[in-house]
């Protein structure tokens, strides 16, 4: 019987006792630790070809155990792999089985390495692999993001500050505003990695290994940037998955904001927009009624992943150095993590590609709540007033339409003459939603134009 065969029985010589089954089933990890397989997988094989090339384990073991591992590989893939409780979590799982199909070569797989940076090994591994995943979903949903923007340019809605009606805004360019949350939201994927990406393999139990690893090679043989240079820190911080979850967080809130737009515009006091069917739920008892579940559960669904980051983040706090098994609590929350942002993007991808705008709604609410009166100010402007006054003056303008129930652009030429003689006629050109979007032709400005500048940088920045 192998040691590990031994497990159950205790751990070794040292006990006297079998683990108590409560006690057991509290420590055990595999039911969820097993997902991190295939990384252990590569990371075991990386490391034995190391040990191989440093003379440390024979050619004919590293050969038994590249056969073994290949079979563990396939016994996982059709379902024949048995996962056991006895053997607390995925590198037991496998070591032990690799050692009933390798012999004694199974058992020199361990040398010079412990679960401790093995376990930091994987999730690295299996992170990195995530964020890719992520990362190619975020450039989905900006591309998404753009077509949409580029199809509305010309697309008046109400922009709002306060949720009061501000100023006339493109939908166009609502649309991009969340192309540059998801592109931050990218980048700072795209720079964590670079921190996962990092081998803690070589730093063993905690204080490194006498076996003449080398190191640089493993990094390279799994595609790693570098290797972790302290051992103790290489087995016990988890700030990697913190970062990670930071970011992951941040994205799901952007999502989150735009859910609730979304939610908003569906109602039928904005009526601005239509998801399509299929995102979308009825009432067991209103008939008349389609909600709007896909954006509110995701909503929802942030405040699960915030919550998995302040997790993590309170798992770190009070652990010494090195390694704890605290760490071993790292994995489901980032799990989910991944899960949940994962099918979170998928579903708002096709969503957002199939978005129906209301762009006559859009307009009506856009007239309402005097959305040009900041252009009537600049005209004032452009007329010699000094910005203050201009401002002053239009308040008494919109006073003065509010007390006669219309638009500022509804006022006859002779009463806006009455607040400044020096408006003319084309004051209503001005006041005009179209003339206040187009004149706010600025870089980074809702002027349909600067939009579909816009458009173009992304599309250029996006390859499509
Ligand atoms: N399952 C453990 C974890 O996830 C692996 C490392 C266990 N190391 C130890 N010394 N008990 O962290």
């Amino acid at each position: 019987m192998s040691q590990l065969d031994q497990k159950s029985q205790g751990w070794s010589a040292l006990f006297s006792e079998p683990m108590s089954e409560l006690v057991k089933r509290y420590t055990a990890s595999v039911e969820f630790d097993r997902r991190l397989w295939r990384a252990d997988i590569e990371g075991s094989l990386a490391h034995a070809a190391m040990l191989a090339k440093q003379g440390v384990i024979a050619p004919a073991d590293l050969q038994a155990i590249q056969a073994g591992l290949a079979q563990v590989t396939r016994e996982i893939e059709s379902g024949a792999f048995e996962w056991k409780l006895d053997l607390e979590d995925v590198h037991l799982n496998i070591e032990a089985r690799l050692t009933q199909i390798a012999g004694e070569a199974g058992k020199r797989l361990h040398t010079g390495r412990s679960r401790n940076d093995q376990v930091a090994t994987d999730i690295r591994l299996w992170l990195r692999g995530e964020i890719d995943a992520i990362s190619l979903l975020l450039v989905e949903l900006q591309k998404t993001l753009v077509g949409v923007a580029q199809q509305h340019a010309d697309t008046v809605m109400p922009g709002f500050t306060h949720l009061q009606v501000a100023q006339p805004v493109s939908f166009g360019h609502h649309m991009l505003a969340y192309v540059e949350m998801f592109a931050r939201d990218h980048d700072r994927l795209q720079d964590a990695r670079r921190r996962v990406n990092q081998l803690p393999l070589g730093a063993a139990a905690l204080a490194g290994t006498s076996y003449p690893l080398d190191r640089e090679f493993v990094a390279r043989e799994l595609g790693m940037e570098g290797v972790c240079r302290n051992s103790l820190d290489a087995v016990s911080d988890r700030d990697f998955a913190i970062e990670f979850a930071s970011a992951a967080s941040l994205a799901m809130v952007h999502v989150s904001r735009l859910s609730e737009e979304l939610v908003l515009w569906m109602s039928q006091s904005f009526g601005f927009i239509r998801l399509p069917d299929r995102f979308t739920t009825g009432s067991s008892i209103m008939p008349q009624k389609k909600n709007p579940d896909v954006p509110e559960l995701a909503r929802g669904k942030t405040g699960r992943v915030v919550g998995h980051l302040v997790g993590l983040l309170t798992l770190m706090k009070g652990q010494p150095l090195a390694y704890n098994k605290d760490n071993q609590e790292d994995k489901e929350p980032l799990f989910d993590t991944c899960d949940t942002l994962k099918d979170t993007l998928r579903i708002f991808v096709e969503m957002m590609a199939g978005l129906e705008v209301n762009a006559a709604a859009m307009e009506q609410a856009a007239l309402k709540g005097y959305a040009t009166a900041t252009d009537l100010a600049d005209y004032l402007v452009k007329k010699g007033l000094p910005f203050r006054d201009a401002h002053e003056t239009v308040a008494h303008a919109v006073k003065a339409a509010t007390s006669h129930k219309c638009d500022l652009t509804e006022l006859p030429l002779a009463v806006l003459k009455q607040f400044n003689a020096a408006i003319e006629k084309d004051v209503y050109d001005a006041m005009s939603l179209r003339g206040s979007l187009n004149a706010r032709g600025v870089l980074g400005g809702t002027a349909p134009a600067q939009v579909q500048a816009q458009v173009a940088h992304h599309r250029a920045r996006l390859g499509n």
